[in-house]
């Protein structure tokens, strides 16, 4: 029998195979439990097959994209898992984009995307796995993505 350590969802999202320690960057980035009446469970340190891993689960809510995209930048090895009537209906890894634009902002004072010019924040993936970028314009590396998220 498999040991469910936090009861399963009838409907909504499962967050699955956050790097552990990573839950709460995650609940920051989309901004819960405050942007949201969902009930939110979390669990750190659960035992998986490839080590340990944290999870965190949303009720009767999916995910956008652009929240899909944050939620890469802080667990590039997560899974997203859409649960319908208590069965996983959908289940996708978390993919980094090779450019990440509008989502981070650069932590360069001086960066033209800092500016009071329309310019959108734009990032190259230097690495995947823990992450780090790289502004498009100054060069400069962000260094805790998770507090740079917009
Ligand atoms: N889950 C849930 N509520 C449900 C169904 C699943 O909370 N009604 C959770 C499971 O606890 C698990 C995740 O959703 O954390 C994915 O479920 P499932 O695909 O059944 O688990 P695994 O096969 O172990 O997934 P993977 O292969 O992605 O590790
Ligand atoms: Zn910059």
């Amino acid at each position: 029998m498999k040991e469910l350590r936090v009861t399963p969802i009838k409907n909504g999202t499962v967050i699955d195979h956050i790097t552990p320690g990573f839950a709460l960057k995650v609940l920051r980035v989309l901004k819960l439990p405050e942007a949201t009446s969902s009930v939110v469970s979390v669990a750190m340190n659960v035992k998986s097959r490839f080590g340990k891993k944290d999870i965190v689960k949303i009720e009767n809510r999916e995910l956008d994209k652009r929240e899909v995209n944050k939620i890469s930048l802080i667990a590039p090895k997560a899974t997203i898992n859409i649960i319908r009537d208590y069965e996983v209906v959908e289940k996708h890894k978390v993919r980094l984009p090779d450019e990440i634009i509008g989502i981070v902002k650069c932590s360069n004072p001086t960066c033209i995307s800092n500016s009071r010019e329309p310019v959108e924040s734009r990032f190259i993936l230097v690495s995947k796995d823990p992450p780090h970028i790289k502004c498009y314009y100054c060069e400069r590396e962000t260094e805790d993505i998770a507090e740079r998220i917009i």
